[in-house]
């Protein structure tokens, strides 16, 4: 699938993760794995927003994604757990960062979504 009709998938979709997110069905993996992000944090795919909730207040989120529809989702969803974060409509694959811009990369259900899924900032 080319990246419009993604994007116009995700963007129709945006409701229906806000609503997951609200119901906290995926609360078990979520808060297992997110407690664990450190610093800086760069969350590729953040969709609308479901793993704030779960990062500790001492962290620093950049949070990229595509669909406009999610980052507003997300922007809602910041503001109500407190974390710092700063928001980048982007395809993810077409941003780069300096070497060592953050101590964590959290990715969550997002892998489908991109063309190349060898992301080398992860070691
Ligand atoms: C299945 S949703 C998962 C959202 C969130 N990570 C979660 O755990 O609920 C995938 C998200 O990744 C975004 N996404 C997929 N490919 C992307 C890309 N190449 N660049 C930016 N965002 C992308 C989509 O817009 C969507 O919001």
């Amino acid at each position: 699938m080319n990246n419009e009709k993604l994007i116009q998938k995700f963007d129709k979709q945006a409701k229906v993760y806000e609503m997951r997110r609200r119901k906290q069905s995926e609360k078990k993996w979520r808060e297992k794995l997110i407690r664990s992000a450190r610093g800086t944090v760069l969350e590729v795919g953040v969709g609308a927003g479901a793993n704030f909730q779960f990062y500790s207040q001492d962290v620093e989120v950049t949070a990229v994604d595509f669909s406009k529809e999610m980052l507003s989702k997300a922007e809602e969803a910041v503001v109500e757990s407190g974390v710092r974060a700063k928001f980048i409509h982007s395809d993810i694959e077409s941003l780069s960062f300096p070497d060592d811009a953050f101590d964590t990369v959290v990715s969550t259900l997002t892998l489908c979504g991109y063309q190349d899924q060898g992301i080398d900032v992860i070691q």
